[in-house]
């Protein structure tokens, strides 16, 4: 395992992108993760399944905000020759080495790490490696936390698939996240097909979850019925990540215990 790393943000960037990458990872987000894996298991299976069913013809990935790769199964990462990993949070080359380094490095896969902004730098990234495919790593969902503005972090992240337009690339990412009623029995951790037929408003648009037709409003209400969400959820901005009609998987995350998420992911090929 040949690995790399290289640098592009001053100390004060970071140190707070150690401590919490503006709310998005950082130690806290390490110490919450490793206390959380066995919670988090039915959730970790879900994500295996779903990449481990993708078609791959790259042997090159570019691995956006992985973090130290705590929900990422190995043996998908091995299946790749090179992996180039972009992530803000310095201690990511430390451990996502003591989580995947062994198998990787027993595979001779050439790791590199990139600490950089890689949603704001993705054109230059996409530039430089041409042949390689993309998974943006549970990352989209957080634009909206970490730039504090719901209108420019629609903007950018609808603008993505223009970028990546030709590509190989996928994403797991937050739809919704809020608080649920843990007084009521644990919800069934059951994952729904989903594709938005549209890029209409949230009143009007139409989707299709699990083959049948509805507005998004009502299989919203829906998804948040099934895990005894209460209170208001926070929408993480990222409906139009895929185009219309891009087939993915929904499936619920238990963050915290009180507290959980709607997780979407999806392919596209290219
Ligand atoms: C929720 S965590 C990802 C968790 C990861 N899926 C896992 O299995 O542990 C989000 C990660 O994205 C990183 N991040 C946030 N914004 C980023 C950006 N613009 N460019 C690169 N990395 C970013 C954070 O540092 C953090 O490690």
């Amino acid at each position: 395992m040949n690995t790399k790393v290289t640098a592009h943000l001053p100390w004060a960037s970071w140190i707070r992108d150690l401590v919490h990458a503006g709310g998005t990872g950082g130690i806290h987000w390490h110490v919450h993760a490793l206390r959380s894996l066995n919670r988090w298991l039915t959730t970790r299976e879900c994500i295996a399944q779903f990449l481990a069913g993708i078609e791959l013809k790259q042997s090159h990935l570019l691995l956006i905000g992985p973090s130290a790769g705590w929900m990422l199964p190995t043996p998908w990462l091995a299946r790749f020759k090179q992996i180039d990993v972009y992530d803000i949070d310095p201690l990511v080359p430390l451990l996502f080495g003591l989580r995947h380094g062994k198998v990787l490095r027993d595979h001779a896969i050439a790791l590199r790490f990139h600490r950089q902004d890689a949603v704001a730098g993705l054109p230059k990234i996409l530039r430089e490696h041409p042949q390689a495919c993309v998974w943006f790593d549970n990352v989209l969902g957080q634009v909206k936390v970490r730039l504090g503005d719901e209108e420019i972090a629609q903007r950018q992240l609808a603008h993505l698939k223009r970028l990546l337009q030709g590509r190989a690339w996928g994403s797991l990412h937050d739809v919704y996240s809020g608080s649920v009623d843990t007084a009521m029995a644990l919800p069934a951790m059951q994952t729904h097909a989903f594709r938005r037929l549209d890029e209409a408003d949230e009143d009007t648009a139409q989707v299709e979850i699990n083959g049948q037709q509805q507005l998004l409003s009502t299989a919203a209400q829906n998804l948040l019925t099934q895990i005894n969400a209460q209170g208001v959820w926070l929408d993480h901005a990222t409906a139009t990540v895929f185009a219309p009609h891009t087939q993915t998987t929904l499936m619920p995350w238990a963050f915290k215990p009180n507290y959980w998420h709607w997780l979407e992911a999806g392919w596209v090929k290219p």
